[in-house]
């Protein structure tokens, strides 16, 4: 493939490191940014990160007998490909109407219970063949890459049943294989208690832990286990038998927690080490000091709060107690549809107060932290991977200024140029 040249940008946001753990505190700051900066790759790595002088260097010493592909980014900012650590990405169906039900004073529990919400998406994918889900999902990659994402975490939740939790997550591993974008699966069958289990949750839980878990890591069809912690969904103590069985085949646990009310689940979450707890709107001081005791990531959907039209979750309190945070949309049918990550660091700085530096470490290499990538993506640094976008804008903070609009102008996913002017190329 020979060496690409990324040259003359206004920024290069590199997050060069120390990257060995997620950053907290001070150090969500320190973007390393280098300005008139220069990026050369070489086939899927990064081969040099500098000033435009030393890259333009690099390439004449390193070009001998090598295709160079040039890319102009003057007047543009550079970054890492952006990691989305938290989606519900494979399903099947659209849930608009819920919409409309909450506008009229529905809350997202009351449609659950009532049979919409999950359940509804359930319902949808279950009906639904991997080909049809292998559709709708790629149509929303290409939307997460034309945001400048190139790396998501996929988990799986909307079907319920061992058969249906095993489509979802092969879908999964087929469209990280066909599609530019990186997928990391998650199991997540404990997403809610299906309805033909609703008098014995209990019940599920032992499919969970004797059936779904062990096919799925004899499978190797996920690398992480999660769990809805929440009133009238699965209790601490079910998640916690859960998440430990999980470990116990493997699987790294996160937990969806404190997202209606507080419940114990950033407690949990750091009690059994778990790599991040996600959502925590209603998070205890006393679990966000754990969460930062254990190191234990906290991954904060702003989007999620926003659709749902509620208080979003204390950004600020978790980063000065030395939490590490990371952002991602959520994308899902029901509390969160966007593919846009850059909207969600626009909600995590005008929502919750975290600065734009917060937010672009949030969804580079903390979010590569979450999903244990942090060794090959989230930042620029030389033997990672080639994923790099360039924004239609003048430095970083820009990003955070221009909002809803999609600033992505170029996307390069492994050393391939994959999104052009801002469209898909095809291929
Ligand atoms: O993270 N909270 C639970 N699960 C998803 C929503 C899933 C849905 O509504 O379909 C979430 O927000
Ligand atoms: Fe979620």
């Amino acid at each position: 493939m020979g060496l690409v040249y990324i040259r003359n940008a206004a920024q290069v946001v590199t997050m060069a490191g120390p990257n060995d753990k997620p950053r907290t505190g001070a150090a969500m700051s320190e973007l390393g940014v280098i300005e008139r900066g220069g990026v050369v790759l070489e086939d899927n790595r990064i081969a040099y990160v500098g000033t435009d002088e030393e890259a333009a260097r690099y390439v004449e010493q390193h070009s001998a007998g090598q295709e160079v592909t040039v890319i102009d980014a003057t007047s543009k900012l550079v970054t890492p490909g952006l990691v989305d650590p938290h989606t519900h990405v494979v399903f099947a169906g659209t849930r608009e109407k819920e919409l409309g039900m909450r506008l009229n004073g529905a809350t997202y529990m009351e449609i659950m219970n009532a049979g919409g919400g999950i359940h509804y998406s359930t319902t949808r994918t279950r009906e639904a063949d991997e080909e049809q889900l292998i559709r709708e999902t790629a149509k929303r990659l290409d939307r997460f890459l034309e945001h400048g994402v190139t790396t998501v975490e996929a988990k799986s939740g909307y079907g319920l049943t061992l058969e249906d939790e095993l489509k979802q997550l092969r879908v999964a591993r087929q469209l990280h294989e066909q599609h530019p974008v990186d997928l990391v699966s998650t199991f997540m069958g404990a997403h809610a208690v299906p309805r033909e289990y609703k008098g014995d949750p209990d019940a599920y839980v032992r499919l969970i832990t004797e059936e779904m878990i062990p096919t799925v890591v004899r499978e190797g069809l996920a690398e992480f286990c999660d769990v809805f912690c929440e009133e009238g969904v699965f209790t601490p103590e079910q998640s916690r038998v859960i998440l430990e069985a999980g470990m116990q085949w493997g699987l790294l646990p996160k937990i969806h927690a404190d997202e209606i009310v507080p419940y114990g689940g950033a407690e949990l979450a750091a009690e059994i080490g778990a790599v991040s707890a996600e959502h925590l709107l209603r998070a205890s001081d006393e679990g966000i000091r754990a969460m930062a005791k254990k190191g234990v990531i906290a991954v904060l959907l702003p989007g999620t709060a926003f659709f749902l039209m509620t208080k979003p979750a204390e950004a600020r309190q978790m980063i000065d107690a030395g939490v590490p945070v990371a952002l991602s949309t959520d994308r899902n049918p029901g509390s969160c549809p966007t593919e846009s990550l850059p909207l969600i660091m626009n909600l995590a700085c005008l929502t919750m107060h975290m600065t734009p530096e917060e937010a672009l470490t949030a969804v580079t290499i903390n979010a590569a932290h979450a999903i244990r990538r942090a060794d090959r993506i989230g930042s620029l640094e030389v033997g990672k991977q080639a994923d790099v976008v360039l924004f239609d804008a003048p430095n970083y903070l820009y990003l955070q200024y221009h909002y809803g609009v999609n600033l992505v102008e170029t996307v390069i996913k492994n050393g391939r140029v994959v999104i052009q002017d801002g469209r898909r190329l095809a291929g």
